[in-house]
């Protein structure tokens, strides 16, 4: 079995080691442009639509994270070939971090704190009603479940939104754009954990983050075109939301000129909150290179129709 894997970073290196170990049955190939027809699978983080046009004949391609709207956006990988994306692999633990990270911080109002401190203010709070603080997550997936459990864990009342019907726990669950609507402005802090597709490009607007209640936060873990950044910029200037944590961007890196950087109302972090883990990885996809080997089924396949 000959598998091409595409990683172009410094971590290069380690993902082959670490298939090589995996897949000892495999011969593992680093991408070099060459005549992509004789292999049997492709393993690939970021590929060019070049790269990508050249991968029609394998079995299938795993692409190294959980998103795939890049791969998406090439029409070069023919449909007949499954894309396969990674299904938690040590990203749910992070994002649940980053999560609990993000609710604790709003609720327990640290960054008013951390104005007073600045200002030499003694100004304690009273204690917040956590019946009352709803969290809401856009997406109810492999991740958005975990962080919506979790939360919900923690004593916070958790309204979750996604594409069809979810069941999780006691976390309120609600679909399609009416239970968008009904969700928003109930919830003091929503965290965005959903695919970019064409459906959720700029879903994020003055319209939608304007039936947040007043001083309400977001959170945006998943992709920075579910925003629409100058909308959430005017929405924060004018004092109808709290502030905002963004790990994504539209444009990443984020542009040295960008005013995110200095908004004293956004944090950003540099797409840190989920990333690939090595060892993970390597292991759930050598065991569906091996499952799809014996003629089983794999989840993880991407549905082409709806995009994730
Ligand atoms: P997933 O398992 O495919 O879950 C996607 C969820 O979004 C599902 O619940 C789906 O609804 C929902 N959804 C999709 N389109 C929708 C729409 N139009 N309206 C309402 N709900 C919709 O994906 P995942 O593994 O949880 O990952 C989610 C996203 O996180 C990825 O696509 C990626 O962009 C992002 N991500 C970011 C990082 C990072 O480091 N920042 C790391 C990993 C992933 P159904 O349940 O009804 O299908
Ligand atoms: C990272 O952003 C991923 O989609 O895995």
């Amino acid at each position: 079995m000959r598998i091409l894997l595409h990683y172009a970073g410094r971590a290069a290196g380690a993902w082959h080691d670490a298939f090589v170990r995996a897949l000892p049955e495999a011969e593992i190939v680093p991408w070099t442009p060459q005549d992509a027809s004789t292999f049997d699978y492709a393993i690939v983080y970021k590929p060019t639509a070049e790269q990508a046009a050249a991968l029609a004949r394998v079995k299938a391609v795993f692409n190294l994270g959980a998103g795939v709207d890049p791969f998406l956006a090439m029409p070069a990988l023919p449909a007949s070939v499954a894309l396969v994306r990674l299904e938690d692999a040590g990203m749910a633990e992070q994002m649940v971090e980053y999560a609990i990270y993000a609710v604790l911080r709003v609720f327990r109002d640290f960054p008013r704190y951390a104005d007073d401190q600045r200002a030499r203010r003694w100004s304690p709070q009273r204690r917040a009603d956590k019946s009352a603080f709803r969290v809401g997550v856009l997406g109810l997936g492999v991740l958005g479940q975990r962080v919506a459990a979790t939360i919900s864990g923690l004593g916070f009342p958790v309204l979750g939104w996604s594409r069809g019907a979810r069941t999780i726990g006691d976390v309120t669950t609600l679909a399609g754009a009416e239970g968008l609507r009904a969700l928003l402005p109930q919830c003091r802090v929503v965290i965005a954990l959903l695919p970019h597709t064409p459906e959720t490009d700029g879903l994020l607007n003055r319209a939608t983050l304007s039936l947040l209640p007043q001083g309400a936060w977001l959170v945006n873990l998943a992709r920075g075109a579910l925003v629409v950044e100058s909308d959430l910029l005017a929405l924060l200037d004018e004092g109808r939301l709290g502030g905002a944590m963004l790990d994504v961007f539209v444009e990443e890196p984020l542009p040295r000129d960008h005013p995110f950087w200095h908004h004293p109302r956004i944090e950003i972090t540099p797409h840190v909150s989920g990333l690939t883990l090595v060892e993970p990885a390597v292991a759930q996809v050598a065991a569906k290179i091996r499952a799809l080997e014996r003629g089983l089924a794999v989840t993880g396949v991407v549905d082409r129709e709806r995009r994730y």
